[in-house]
């Protein structure tokens, strides 16, 4: 078993009512609940969830490019890390606890690991020039995206699944494939870009097997979403044909809500 480096938590805050009383109490709410968390916002270098330092970025919906949200939007979110999960339990009861009855808050939940699929060659590229976390002015955009994988993923032995991330052979189309890290190759220098598993393990019925996360410039949107389209094309990207997305969440980076 893979061990869990650090965890992740993401809260999503939902007002029941669209109004300024409304707005006001859940900003108050956001303020109250980071004591003693670092704010990312105006961290550079570093990854923002590195194991040693706690930390908490705000997120507000720009309303662009949310998908599949079953009802509307949550106009608010957190990101909250830390290497002891009970730290996250007691930031979501604070926050539940301020939000109380005029809004609603939904968790998704993560942790960090090492990587599993990855080469000496692919980590230079995909993690070495990676892009840098940069502070909340210059990347300002933050794109929440949980995935989980088919049970056939997870039936694959280990050495089957690594193929999909490296150029190769289809054997369903009998073409030769780009494969994952080909195709986000472009997109690893201008993307900050976290992966999160589901601490409890993959292939939990009706949970998220991954939380992937990203921030980018105003014009490196595009790029995102070429890469997005790419990752999604099976014919460049076979292991999507394991992939179901869940609801994509796409807003700000802000200093406070
Ligand atoms: C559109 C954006 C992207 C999405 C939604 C995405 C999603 C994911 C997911 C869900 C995984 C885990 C798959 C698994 O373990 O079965 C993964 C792994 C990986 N991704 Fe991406 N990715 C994206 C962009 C990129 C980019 C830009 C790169 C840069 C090269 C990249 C490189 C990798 C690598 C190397 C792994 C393997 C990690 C390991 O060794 O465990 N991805 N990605």
């Amino acid at each position: 078993m893979t061990p869990n480096l650090g965890y992740t938590r993401f809260l999503f805050v939902r007002g029941c009512r669209d109004d300024d009383a409304t707005r006001v109490k859940l900003k108050a709410a956001g303020d109250g609940v980071a004591r003693g968390f670092l704010n990312a916002f105006e961290r550079e270098g570093a990854n923002s969830d590195a194991p040693s330092l706690e930390t908490v970025q705000f997120l507000s919906l720009n309303g662009v490019g949310v998908d599949a949200a079953p009802t509307h939007p949550a106009r608010y979110a957190v990101q909250a890390n830390s290497r002891y999960r009970p730290r996250l339990d007691e930031l979501e009861k604070e926050l539940r606890r301020r939000v109380g009855d005029v809004g609603d808050v939904d968790t998704l939940d993560g942790c960090l690991r090492a990587p599993q699929y990855t080469s000496a060659n692919v980590a230079t590229f995909a993690y070495e020039q990676a892009r840098a976390h940069g502070n909340g002015r210059a990347m300002a955009n933050a794109i929440i995206l949980p995935m989980r994988k088919s049970a056939d993923w997870w039936a694959m032995p280990d050495l089957e699944r690594h193929q999909y991330f490296y150029p190769h052979h289809d054997a369903k189309t009998g073409h030769h494939v780009a494969g994952h890290a080909a195709l986000g190759r472009g997109a690893a220098q201008h993307i900050y870009r976290r992966l999160y598993h589901n601490p409890h393990g993959p292939g939990r019925s009706g949970e998220w097997d991954f939380i992937t996360y990203f921030e980018c410039q105003d014009e490196d949107l595009p790029l995102f979403d070429a890469t997005l389209t790419a990752m999604r094309d099976v014919e460049r990207n076979p292991e999507w044909r394991f992939v179901e997305e869940g609801p994509m969440w796409r807003g700000r980076r802000v200093l406070r809500w």
